[in-house]
């Protein structure tokens, strides 16, 4: 049996291991999936740990995302851009983190919402530890610009400023100010704030009036499964794409790194929704 888990802290809540298990089961795979609850004081002798059990696959939550980098072999592309690991894959006795949350945000926009990001306009709304995965992964598709608004307007610059590209650089920082004009020309608007998240169910980022309809309402938040924001984005004509699939497509990266297979993701959405009624 191959060995498998998430760190964190807390760490009870989480569905990886239900989600994993279900797609190991799905695919034949000889291999189980365990919560650790992990104190950060505990994070080296943890990934030690790790190392002697020979487990093959960890994924890392916070707050640990960004330390447990000290204590890889090797980092890859998507993690050092990002600044922060979600994903271990132990290989050949070397531990090299990955980061599958950026990546899997796009997977699941394009294969439950908008197929082609190339060309677009878009707005993200936060710049925070999600909003960085997000941005970068979206950077590579090519749209045509990524507008970023934040209530504290140095963050929003800081994360632009980090993928300058020069003076075509896509990515841009918004004032606040601007960002009713921007959802009006967007083709996606994505909320990566945890405005709307329960038990604050009816709070709104920004007014879904704002997006046109037509446009892609799009919120990391899946507690909520349908936010405020989409459902009034959704009666104004937007097709709306919430957190959900962000969550099933990280994991399914992360499934599909440490066995070479494809992941069974219809099997791991539903078991992720069976576990929230
Ligand atoms: P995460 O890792 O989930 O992105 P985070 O790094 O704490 O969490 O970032 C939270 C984001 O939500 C930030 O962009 C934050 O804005 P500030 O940088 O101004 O703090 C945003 N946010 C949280 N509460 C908010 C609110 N009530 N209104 C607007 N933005 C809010």
């Amino acid at each position: 049996t191959v060995l498998y888990g998430v760190i964190g802290d807390p760490v009870r809540h989480s569905k990886s291991p239900t989600m994993l298990n279900r797609a190991f089961r799905e695919s034949g795979v000889n291999g189980i999936y365990a919560a650790f609850h992990v104190k950060p004081e505990q994070l080296q002798e943890a990934i030690a740990g790790i190392r002697a059990l020979g487990f093959r696959g960890l994924n890392v939550t916070i707050p640990h995302k960004v330390d447990v980098m000290a204590c890889l072999d090797e980092i890859d592309e998507a993690a050092r851009s990002i600044g922060a690991v979600n994903t271990i894959v132990h290989d050949n006795g070397r531990l090299i983190g990955r980061n599958t949350d950026g990546i899997g945000y796009v997977r699941s926009l394009k294969e439950e919402a908008e197929p082609d990001l190339a060309g677009k306009k878009i707005v993200v709304l936060g710049a925070g530890g999600a909003a960085r995965g997000i941005v970068w992964a979206l950077n590579r598709e090519e749209p045509s610009a990524i507008w970023l608004a934040n209530r504290t307007w140095d963050k929003a610059k800081e994360l632009a400023g980090s993928f300058d590209g020069g003076p075509a650089s896509r990515v841009s920082a918004l004032p606040w100010e601007q960002v009713r004009d921007a959802c009006a020309e967007a083709d996606i608007v994505v909320n990566t704030t945890s405005v709307g998240m329960s038990p604050h169910i009816a709070d709104t980022p920004i007014d879904p009036s704002w997006l046109k309809p037509g446009a892609v309402a799009s919120d990391l938040i899946y507690n909520p499964l349908t936010t405020a924001f989409l459902r009034q984005a959704q009666e104004r004509g937007c097709r709306i794409h919430g957190g959900l699939g962000m969550f099933v497509y990280q994991g399914a990266y992360a499934f599909e790194y440490w066995t070479g297979l494809p992941a069974p993701v219809a099997a791991m959405r539903e078991e992720v929704l069976t576990s929230f009624t």
